[in-house]
Order: C-alpha cells, then structure tokens, then sequence
C-alpha cells in the first residue's frame, strides 16, 4: 500500500508536486540539496494553498491537513521508509543518472522510481539501476496542482504492473494519466518545443514582436496562453535542455535550438524564475 510519497527536487516542480500528493492525502517527504530551497518550497505550497482557500475550493482545514503532511530534508536517507519515489531534480542527464544508482540503493527493493523527466529517457534511467522494471516517466504538467494531465512513459524495460500502479496513482491526484513510448521528448514536449523554438526564430528574425506572436497565437489559434509566455514560464534554461535532447536524439536539425535561445539562457535570463525571459516579470 502507497501512503507515504518521496520527492527530490524542490523547484518548481518537485514542490508543486509535493503538494499534489499531500492534498491528496499521501504523507510526502521532499528532498533537496540546501534547506533555503525547502523553504522556498514550502512558502510556495502555502501561498498555493491560501490562494485555494481564499477561492473556496479547499477548506482551511484541508490547506492546514496538507502542509502536515509535508516534511522536508536535505539527505536523501529521508526516503528509506518511502513507498513511492518522484525524482524532479535539474533537467541533466549525468545528475538524473547518478541520483537513481543512489536512490535504488538506498530506497525499498520493491517500490517504483519515478522521474518527471521532461525528455530524457527513461530507458536510460532505469538502466543506472538494478530495478528497471520499476523505473517509469511520470510527467507532470506546470503548474502541477492545477493541471490534470500526468505523462506515463515506459521505459524499455519498464512492467506492466508499475505502469498500473504509476497510473493508478495519477487517478488518486485527481489527474489523468496518458501513456507516452520512451522517444526522445515523449509526446507533449515533442509537439509543443518545436512550436516554442519556432516562436523564438520569429523573434530573432524580426518577424514580429513577442508581444505580436503571442498575439497571433492566443487569438488566431485559440491557445489559452501564446509560446513565449509559456517559455518564460517553464524556463528557458528547461526548454534549450528538453531541445538539446530532441535534437541529440533524433539527430534531426528541424529540432535544432535557436541561437536567441541559448543567448539568452547564457546571459541568465531564464524568464519567470529570473524575472527577465521575452518579458520583465
Ligand atoms: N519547469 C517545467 O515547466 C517542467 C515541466 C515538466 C517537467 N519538468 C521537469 O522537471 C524537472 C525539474 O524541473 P524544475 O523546473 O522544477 O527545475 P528547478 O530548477 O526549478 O528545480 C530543480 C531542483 O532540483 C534540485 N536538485 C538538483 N540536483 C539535486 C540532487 N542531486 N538532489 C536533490 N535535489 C537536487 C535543485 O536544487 C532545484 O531546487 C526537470 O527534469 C524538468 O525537465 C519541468
């Protein structure tokens, strides 16, 4: 029986779904490298709570349930006792890889690895492990306690049984789960990073301004909010990673990043998180 979920990474991601799980009545231990990032984390699920709360669709007694169900620590020993892992930590191949070697030594043989990877494959993953049959994709969407999709990718040598446990899961959030092959980008970030990447050529060319193709997008395509927007707010810095993956594993220049791109994550502006990315924030 899964009661107690373990997060590492307290970004933006790993917090939102830390958060996830403790609404739903999980107790979730989240792990991250220095303690003013667990701060920041649990400062962030509060404000999200609150703001649930002052909208009428959590009871101040649940906001208040949920962030005691929230322990935090810096050493991943915190996870001995966990009966499910979610692994959200820098979107890095070698770091990803070395945090699941780590994790399959120290967490219980039997339970399931999960990574909110946005790309990188899960083959490769579970093959850092002595489980990869128990390693699978769970990708969750920005922001994760208001967004229902859940990715479920499968790994190569992932089994059926962690993928019904994995989707089950995903069910007990109140999210639906899709499942996703292990090609390089999956489904969402194959489709949706090539149109991102496209938007900043559009800049750089002088096509129009962010404003403009934002514009453009959001009225001509009926999407909810244009592609730089959505850019600055997962992270530049995230998106030229997941592009770096597409076109390393496809080998295909059609995914090659824009040079505006890698511009401006070497400069540090990384959108939202950094207060400068297509917009001043
Ligand atoms: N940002 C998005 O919109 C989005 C959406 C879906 C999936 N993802 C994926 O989620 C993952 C996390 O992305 P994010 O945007 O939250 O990144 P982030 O930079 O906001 O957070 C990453 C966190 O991981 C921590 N960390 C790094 N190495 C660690 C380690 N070895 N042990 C413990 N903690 C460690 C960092 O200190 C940081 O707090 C990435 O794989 C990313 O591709 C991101």
């Amino acid at each position: 029986m899964i009661t107690t979920i373990g997060v590492v990474g307290a970004g933006t991601m790993g917090g939102g779904i830390a958060q996830a799980f403790a609404q739903a009545g999980f107790a979730v231990r989240l792990v991250d490298v220095a303690e003013p990032l667990l701060d920041r984390a649990r400062r962030g699920m509060e404000k999200s709570l609150d703001t649930f709360v002052n909208k009428g669709k959590v009871a101040a007694a649940d906001r208040d349930a949920a962030l005691g169900r929230l322990t935090t620590a810096t050493a991943l020993d915190a996870l001995v006792e966990a009966d499910y892992i979610v692994e959200a930590i820098v979107e890095n191949v070698e770091a990803k890889r070395a945090l699941f070697t780590s994790l399959d030594a120290l967490a219980k043989p039997e339970i399931i690895l999960a990574s909110n990877t946005s790309s990188i494959s899960i083959t490769l993953l579970g093959a850092a492990t002595k489980r990869p049959d128990r390693v699978l994709g769970m990708h969750f969407m920005n922001p994760v306690p208001l967004m229902t999709l859940v990715e479920m990718i499968r790994g190569q040598a992932t089994s059926d049984e962690s993928m019904r446990i994995g989707s089950e899961l995903c069910r007990r959030l109140g999210k639906t789960p899709v499942e996703a092959a292990d090609f390089p980008g999956f489904i969402a970030n194959r489709i949706l990073m090539p149109m991102i990447n496209e938007a900043i050529y559009a800049v750089m060319e002088g096509v129009g301004t962010p404003e403009a193709i934002d514009t453009v997008m959001k009225l001509g395509m009926n999407h909810p909010m244009g592609p730089l927007t959505l850019a600055d707010f997962i992270g530049l810095d995230v998106c030229l990673a997941i592009l770096e993956v597409l076109h390393d594993g496809f080998g295909d220049p059609k995914y090659r990043a824009c040079p505006l791109l890698r511009r401006m994550v070497a400069a540090g502006q990384l959108g939202r998180k950094s207060g400068q990315g297509f917009y001043t924030y």
